[in-house]
């Protein structure tokens, strides 16, 4: 198994240590989406080589281990060390190898592991409710810490030193292209107004700017929202990410394999969408993406905007595949 790296750097800008390895992590509070559809459409069988791109606190990387069996393998992969040490917790004595490394890296991944490729590619896109509700990892202004966003604090670059470097039409772009913010330009010249009084250098304090910039009364979400997401988006090359993975997907999967991407807003989900159609080596198997059920909604809200689409590489090069899918709810 390859060692996990918990030798955290320190913020350029914050200059705020992330926790350190010593540090004991709380348990895991984040639950895993859609985890049944993804273990029937993953198609699992004992014996299968799997790889989560997204490990998270390991829920589903667990699940899909249970399914493997002893015979088969999982490989997770995730960019954040403190998520993999829950992963770890999580799958402890199950068939999984945990790597810190980008899902964007997987061809280094399978030439270290010698593997030629894999029976199945789960990601599951975005943060984890862990991250969201670690205040020192700077994802959330639900609880102040320094403005980071870093999934991997050894990236090169915080959301603090985007916020007081960029000029404000670069911050306007990120903000109205990632969070699809119509404000996106009155949030960007406040950011630059408050950072000439001081730095902007905490969760707290961005939210507070980027409400100043939000015209009008509130609605049921807070109006820094959209600008947090966007932040993160930059920070983490998200988007840039999921692009190199689909425009490898195919080459990595085994004849008959399966890949299956769970995304939570309108710019990852094209993607897949338009990548999966497009592929002529991969066959769609979600007519409509696969949503999560009424039980599902009741006790996981995160799951309300979660959307899982499968496609699946040809069995052969002539023809379609031939392995019995699951129906999605929209064919029900
Ligand atoms: C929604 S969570 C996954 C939750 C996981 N499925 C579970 O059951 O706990 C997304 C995870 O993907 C990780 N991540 C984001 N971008 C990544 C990338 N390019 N490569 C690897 N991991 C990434 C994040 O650090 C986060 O832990």
């Amino acid at each position: 198994m390859v060692m996990i790296d918990l030798s955290f750097r320190f913020s350029n800008r914050t200059n705020e240590p992330a926790l350190s390895a010593e540090t004991a992590l709380p348990s895991p509070v984040h639950r895993p989406v859609l985890l049944a559809e993804v273990v029937e459409w993953l198609d699992l069988r004992e014996g299968v080589v799997i790889v989560d791109g997204t490990a998270g606190a390991g829920g589903h990387s667990g699940a899909i281990a249970d399914r493997v069996g002893a015979s088969g393998r999982v490989i997770a992969l995730d960019r954040d060390p403190e998520m993999l040490e829950l992963a770890r917790e999580a799958t402890e004595g199950k068939p999984v190898t945990l790597i810190q490394s980008s899902y964007a890296d997987l061809d280094r991944v399978l030439d270290d592991l010698e593997l030629d490729g894999v029976d199945g590619i789960l990601l599951d896109l975005g943060l984890s409710s862990d991250q969201l509700a670690w205040g020192h990892r700077g994802f959330s202004f639900a609880s102040d810490g320094p403005l980071d966003m870093r999934f991997d604090p050894k990236g090169h670059t915080s959301a603090a030193d985007l916020v007081n470097d960029l000029d404000a039409e670069e911050l306007a772009r990120i903000i109205f292209e990632y969070g699809e913010e119509r404000h996106s330009r009155r949030i960007a010249r406040r950011i630059v107004e408050a950072r000439r009084v001081e730095p902007i250098l905490t969760t707290a304090r961005l939210a507070e700017v980027v409400r100043k910039g939000v015209p009008g009364k509130w609605g049921a979400i807070d109006p820094a929202t959209r600008t947090f997401q966007a932040l993160r988006i930059e920070v983490n090359g998200e988007l840039d990410q999921l692009d190199d993975l689909l425009a490898n997907v195919a080459g990595y999967l085994n004849p008959g394999g399966r890949a299956a991407i769970v995304s939570f807003h309108s710019l990852e989900d094209r993607r897949v969408k338009h990548s999966f159609r497009d592929d002529p080596l991969l066959t769609v198997l979600t007519r409509k993406p696969v949503t999560a059920t009424a039980e599902e909604l009741a006790t996981n809200p995160r799951a309300r905007s979660a959307k899982l689409r499968v496609a699946q590489r040809c069995p052969d090069q002539n023809g379609p595949p031939n392995i019995p899918t699951p129906r999605s709810k929209a064919d029900r």
